[in-house]
């Protein structure tokens, strides 16, 4: 199976030389050349144990290549990831510029059926915003080429991300066709043979799960600081409660 990868920044990397450690053939795009000459020549600009070795290793065995421009990488590509950055906004909102100029790249250079896969965190919706700006382009081009979009957030640690996206608590997967999720399915077999959790869903559950994923993570945070507040006014220790309260099920 063939897959292109677009932004190799931390999750397009980790993403795409850990789908080539597994025997897929990737390709890494990247708009930003000086990047993706320094991971050609070895230097791998982001702190992660391991993945040095890995990118060479599977640069050596023809599974993993990386390339500036997109529209040169696509032929024989089925799926293809979008991992591009969404800062936040003024006002808070994830910058959808990058996922959307990537979505307007795609319908101006796909020739045949792709499944284009959005894995950077974005607000619910947005797979409905990536659709209409390909087919706005493939409209243009006055082309008729079946695609489909769907969602498989990324919820990998940074320090820890080769065994979070090789041995995941879960995977999740948003779809709208059967065509997408057989191919999605077929990408994932072999981490469904290793037992992990596939979790296919619509797309719309897909992208509120790692939203509200985050929001969880975040409001455990806060709690524990406030509780730790707390435990310094009382002369708690807040090592102890966190023990105690983390030993019921339900919480830990
Ligand atoms: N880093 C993490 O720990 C983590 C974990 C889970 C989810 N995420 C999410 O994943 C997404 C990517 O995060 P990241 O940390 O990998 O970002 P990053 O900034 O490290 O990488 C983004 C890359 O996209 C490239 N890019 C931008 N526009 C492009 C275009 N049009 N074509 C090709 N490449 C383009 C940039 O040059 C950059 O290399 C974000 O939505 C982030 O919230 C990140």
């Amino acid at each position: 199976m063939k897959i292109a990868v677009v932004g190799t920044g931390y999750v397009g990397l980790v993403t795409g030389t850990c789908f080539a450690e597994i025997g897929v053939d990737v390709v890494c795009v990247d708009i930003d050349a000086e990047k993706i000459a320094r991971i050609e020549r070895g230097d791998i600009p982001i702190y992660e144990p391991g993945l040095d070795e890995m990118v060479i290793r599977n640069m050596k065995a023809g599974r993993l290549r990386f390339a500036t421009d997109l529209s040169a990488c696509l032929d024989g590509v089925e799926i293809l990831f979008s991992a591009v950055g969404t800062p936040p906004d003024e006002d808070g909102s994830a910058d959808l510029r990058y996922v959307l100029d990537v979505a307007h790249s795609v319908g101006r250079y796909m020739t045949d059926y792709l499944v284009v896969v959005t894995k950077s965190t974005v607000p619910v919706g947005t797979a409905r915003k990536v659709k209409a700006a390909i087919q706005s382009e493939l409209d243009k081009r006055g082309e008729k080429i079946d695609f489909d979009v769907a969602s498989n957030p990324e919820f990998l640690k940074e320090g820890n991300a080769i065994a979070d996206f090789m041995r995941p608590d879960r995977v999740v997967v948003g779809v709208e066709s059967k065509r997408a999720e057989a191919l999605m399915q077929k990408l994932y077999k072999p981490f469904m043979i290793n037992k992990y959790r596939i979790i296919i869903t619509d797309i719309p559950s897909a992208e509120m799960i790692k939203y509200a994923a985050n929001a969880m993570l975040a409001t455990r945070i806060s709690f524990m600081n406030e509780i730790a507040l707390l435990c310094d006014e009382v002369g708690a220790d807040v090592g102890a409660v966190r023990k105690g309260i983390g030993a019921d099920d339900r919480i830990g």
